[in-house]
């Protein structure tokens, strides 16, 4: 098998290096001829774990390559999979399509022999259709057929989520893509892995209901973890106690600063507005859209309250910045929300992320960036701990202590236990815990 990746963006890469350790020949393409010059080099255009030796490893057993000629990678391959960008479009909240209708531009010039085009991009429904009446239009008598296969890797754990997927999705009309498909995600048989095959509508709701329904769970404990705090109850417990209930299940039952990343911001959005055209509105996720945009506000309240109610002149010290751990994504990460917030309040704001500054500093001014965790610490009222990273799971208390003005952690992801904080002398705050829980259900 053989086939050609159009974006070398998160999904494209990951995609097609995971396929091309499956054993399939990967051609990925991509028109910045410095990206590709940079992938050749072995350098990749992102952080995620595992990556780059999954890369390196293909590229010298020869079954992934990176060009910018996507007309003799489209011609030499049985599916043609399209993972350019969707953003968001200006103002309206719509997926931008036009990368991925440009590619199926270009495609429809070059295919040879019968080929499978696969959206991979997260795209709203209707898309395939689209696409397929491009190529049909510049091509009529090209012999294809369009697909829906929608990914659902998370940063971070992308690699894992390819090659042990809760399911796959494959949405298509056709007998003969369908086997196509079935060839492609074959290792995945022996894993038992169920392949959902569908329509091309159905599987591009699919992605965007999953990603839906995951936001409006995140959102729905946050506002509980809120409620909590009111009336001293234990957000925590409460999770694991609904958890438990295999219909409710216990995943995405983590409070936190809100959503962000590339996905369920756009995604929620982008599905809201096909909701309102299709006359068909969908309430929940327009409320989840608005309470995720007040919480990351509201954030900024969190820590300046915890400061006493004023944090003119104080030194807040930020550990985490990006939207999650083990990525280097800022997009939509609640810290855009609430440094400005803070600084706003007139407070300084020094900052710290193990991968995630390099375009956090184009993205936050008037912050000082350092290089370690506890140089972060140093003459800080308080820290605001921000994204979860495992190397901010197990500080030296002592040490923090020792480092800052005054023992003040707001703790906007819950890694430490309520009780011990306060035994260690920390003025703790986190999110829906009363002082002195035991968090025993973490
Ligand atoms: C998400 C989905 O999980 C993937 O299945 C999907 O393929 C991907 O979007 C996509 O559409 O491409 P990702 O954005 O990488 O993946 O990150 P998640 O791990 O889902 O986290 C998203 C946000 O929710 C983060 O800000 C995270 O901190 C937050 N979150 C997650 C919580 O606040 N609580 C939780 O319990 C889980």
């Amino acid at each position: 098998m053989r086939i050609a990746m159009i974006g070398t963006g998160y999904v494209g890469l990951v995609t097609g290096a995971c396929f091309s350790e499956f054993g399939v020949d990967v051609v990925c393409v991509d028109k910045d001829k410095s990206k590709i010059e940079r992938l050749d080099r072995g350098e990749l255009p992102i952080y995620e774990p595992g990556l780059d030796e999954l890369v390196a490893n293909n590229v010298g057993a020869g079954r992934l390559i990176f060009t910018t000629d996507l007309n003799t990678a489209v011609a030499d391959a049985d599916a043609v999979f399209i993972a350019v960008g969707t953003p968001s479009r200006r103002g309206d909240g719509h997926a931008d399509l036009s990368y991925v209708y440009a590619a199926a531009e270009e495609i429809a010039n070059t295919l040879v022999g019968y080929t499978v085009v696969v959206t991979k991009s997260t795209v709203p429904v209707g898309t395939g259709r689209e696409v397929e009446k491009i190529i049909r239009r510049k091509s009529p008598h090209a012999e294809f057929h369009v697909c829906s296969n929608p990914e659902f890797l998370r940063e971070g754990a992308a690699i894992n989520d390819f090659m042990r997927p809760d399911r796959v999705v494959i949405g298509t009309d056709s007998d003969r893509a369908r086997q196509v498909m079935r060839e492609l995600y074959r290792p995945l048989h022996l894993f038992e892995t169920p392949i959902v095959f569908t329509s091309l509508e159905t599987s591009e709701l699919i992605k965007y209901a999953a990603n839906t329904f995951l936001a409006t769970k995140i959102t729905f404990i946050n506002e509980v973890a809120d409620l909590c705090e009111q009336i001293g109850a234990d957000v925590h417990d409460v999770a694991k106690g609904i958890g438990l209930d295999g219909r409710i299940g216990a995943k995405f039952l983590h409070p936190g600063p809100g959503y962000g990343g590339s996905c369920f911001p756009k995604d929620t959005l982008a599905l809201v507005r096909t909701a309102q055209e299709a006359g068909s509105p969908l309430r929940i996720v327009e409320t989840v859209v608005d309470i995720n945009d007040q919480r990351k506000r509201s954030m900024a309240d969190k820590i300046i309250k915890a400061c006493n109610g004023d944090v003119s002149d104080k030194t807040i010290a930020i550990l985490g910045v990006t939207f999650k751990p083990n990525t280097d994504d800022m997009r939509d990460a609640p810290s855009l929300e609430i440094v400005p917030a803070l600084q706003a309040a007139g407070a300084t704001v020094r900052a710290y992320d193990p991968e995630g500054m390099g375009d956090a500093r184009q993205l936050l001014a008037e912050v000082t960036w350092c290089d370690k965790a506890y140089e972060t610490l140093e003459g800080a009222d308080a820290v605001a701990l921000l994204t979860e990273w495992n190397e901010f799971r197990s500080l030296d208390l002592e040490r923090v202590k020792s480092l800052m003005k005054s023992p003040v952690m707001i703790d906007l992801r819950n890694i430490y236990n309520p009780v011990e904080m306060v035994e260690s002398g920390f003025d703790y705050t986190c999110i829906g815990r009363p002082k002195g829980t035991s968090g025993a259900a973490v």
